[in-house]
């Protein structure tokens, strides 16, 4: 295949290999989105005068066609297609003629590679979010089911206090609130249309970015046309930070559930169709999803790493080392998607083993409440925690009860009419945002859409 850049040498096809080969694979998770963008920037073209009525017509047959072919899964990169901008733009040149050699005015791959990552990882971003809310929704449907079960609480990993299933799970749901705060500012971030800034330094033609970042359902454009290179891998890094909080919490949860499922512990049990066996050891039953789930927040460290990695040290402007960003932000999208439905099925699958936990309730968690006890009486704390430490394990803890913890986030009052407020907010926002996406994409691909007259 003729290569955009093809001039009067031939590249050497170990450099070929070298360059393209992993990229022709990762590139193909793009074609949808570079079709999108190269719709809008089309549709720009138009508008400023540099394509005609009868060409945007024939454009847009073009584009139908690739993305029709690609559904089918034929339109498959290969060897020497460089990559997707080269392949798309050679099969417009070659199915509709002079028309294909316009498509790439005023732009540059660098420009064009960074809008369809954007809109590859909005997408992405826009199937995360819903999933993150539906475990945290999970996670409060357990905590409110079993507010009332009684739990050892661990500090050091040996028995401190009493616990509940409820706080246990709450915890993990007010977690994942707070994580969103750090999803929503990376897809804001990402929300930013860089089309338009061609190389890196823009170029001298009358382009109307703003209008071509509304097509596109971007929230903003983004200003400077070398900044918009410089934040290659960076952006990327962000959203990667993003995705590891949210990992991070299931990383404790999954640690969690393989202590108290151990059969020491019992505490719980997880539905067989979730766990897999030994090849050796016939009594196995192996909670192994959850040492998978838990080890994917390293996973993606090492991609947060080799993000920040490949980003810095560059000089300003676009540098072919940020090719290399793909893979990393690719495989952490794709990974929290897995993990985040995985969890919820774990979640939703979690028995609770009451008489193993009920036997787990010892004297020695109550400790604490006989202090405060005598504190109620007038006693100092430091004097009243003398006392019991050397007489708790005589003392019953039969009139202890939950609902004396009722501070907001104690184990009596574990505040969960608030977190379904936040919850709902929530929702809603990903709601309006998933809706307005959704809308502006249907209307890109619209055959019959209606082109902007041209000032
Ligand atoms: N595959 C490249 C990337 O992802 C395409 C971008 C531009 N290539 C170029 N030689 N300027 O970065």
């Amino acid at each position: 295949m003729k290569k955009l850049w093809q001039k009067n040498w031939n590249l050497d096809k170990t450099i070929e290999a070298f360059e393209t080969q992993v990229d022709l694979v990762l590139d193909q998770k793009l074609v949808k989105f570079d079709i999108l963008g190269s719709m809008a920037h089309a549709q720009g073209l138009y508008k400023i005068g540099l394509l005609t009525d009868e060409e945007i017509k024939l454009l847009k047959t073009g584009f139908q066609e690739i993305i029709n072919l690609n559904d089918l899964k034929q339109f498959v990169l290969q060897f020497g297609d460089e990559d997707i901008h080269s392949k798309i733009e050679n099969h417009l040149t070659q199915t509709l003629g002079e028309v294909g050699k316009k498509i790439h005015t005023g732009r540059s791959r660098n420009d064009q590679v960074l809008t369809a990552i954007r809109l590859f990882t909005k997408d992405s971003l826009l199937q995360i979010w819903p999933a993150t809310l539906e475990l945290i929704e999970a996670f409060l449907d357990f905590s409110l089911k079993h507010a009332g079960v009684l739990m050892p609480g661990y500090t050091h990993m040996q028995k401190a206090m009493p616990s509940t299933m409820g706080l246990w799970a709450g915890a993990f749901a007010e977690g994942l609130l707070d994580d969103l705060a750090l999803f929503q500012t990376a897809y804001t971030l990402n929300d930013q249309s860089p089309l338009g800034s061609a190389a890196g330094y823009g170029v001298p033609l009358f382009l109307d970015r703003q209008f071509v970042a509304n097509l596109l359902g971007f929230g903003k454009v983004q200003n400077n046309s070398l900044y918009c290179q410089n934040s290659r891998g960076k952006i990327e890094s962000v959203v990667v930070a993003a995705l590891i909080a949210i990992l991070q919490e299931i990383n404790k949860f999954a640690t969690d559930l393989l202590l108290f499922t151990t059969s020491e512990f019992r505490f719980v049990e997880i539905s067989s169709e979730l766990c897999s066996g030994s090849s050796i050891m016939p009594q196995k039953k192996n909670v192994d999803v959850a040492e998978l789930l838990r080890s994917k927040v390293h996973l993606l460290l090492g991609n947060y790493s080799q993000l920040v990695g490949l980003s810095s040290n560059l000089v300003s402007g676009y540098n072919r080392d940020l090719q290399d960003s793909k893979k990393p932000l690719f495989e952490s999208l794709e990974l929290t998607c897995s993990c985040l439905q995985v969890a919820k099925l774990l979640v939703d699958s979690i028995k609770i083993n009451h008489e193993q936990i009920n036997m787990a309730i010892s004297p020695e968690l109550f400790a604490t409440h006989h202090a405060l006890n005598l504190v109620k009486q007038g006693v100092s704390f430091r004097e009243a925690y003398q006392k019991t430490a050397v007489s708790y394990q005589e003392k019953s803890f039969s009139d202890f009860s939950i609902k004396d913890s009722v501070h907001l986030g104690g184990i009596g009052n574990l505040g969960l009419p608030q977190l379904k407020k936040q919850l709902k907010n929530e929702q809603k926002k990903y709601q309006i945002e998933s809706d307005k996406y959704q809308a502006v994409i249907s209307s890109l691909l619209s055959q019959k859409e209606t082109h902007e007259k041209k000032d």
